[in-house]
């Protein structure tokens, strides 16, 4: 009984998240995206960069729900800044990622400004 009633709060929590999510997205499922409008110019060039890097293995829903709910969609571990940095290096270890140290690192930053402005 009281499993119920946690899982319940935990899902009105997490789509209160969403509906109060101030990260703005477009399209859903598999075409889901961040959307540019609302990015601070000194993070759009790290944002174009995002944007084609980070779909090389998987879609953009992951990340943007990821960032929308707090919560690593597949692993189901919290997605905090913490998470975002252990994430970024784990991603510089996968021999194909394609990514540089400089380039995870300012992927990285521009996740806990996402996480920062999901959270308000
Ligand atoms: C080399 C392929 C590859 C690239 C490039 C890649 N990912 Fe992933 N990603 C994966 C795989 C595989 C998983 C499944 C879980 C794991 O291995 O961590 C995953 C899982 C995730 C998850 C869910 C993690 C969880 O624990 O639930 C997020 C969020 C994520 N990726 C974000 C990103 C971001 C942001 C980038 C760009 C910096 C990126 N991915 C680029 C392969 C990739």
């Amino acid at each position: 009984m009281k499993m119920y009633v946690t899982l319940a709060v935990l899902m009105v929590l997490s789509v209160y998240s969403i509906a109060e999510a101030r990260v703005k997205v477009t399209g859903r499922g598999a075409t889901m995206n961040f959307s540019a409008e609302g990015i601070p110019e000194s993070y759009k060039q790290i944002f174009d960069l995002m944007l084609v890097k980070c779909i090389k293995c998987h879609t953009m829903e992951r990340t943007v729900i990821a960032i929308q709910t707090g919560k690593a969609p597949i692993t189901g571990q919290p997605f905090n800044k913490q998470a975002v940095k252990a994430y970024g290096i784990k991603m510089l270890r996968k021999p194909n990622s394609d990514m540089n140290k400089k380039e995870i690192r300012d992927v990285v930053m521009l996740l806990n400004y996402l996480l920062d402005e999901s959270a308000k």
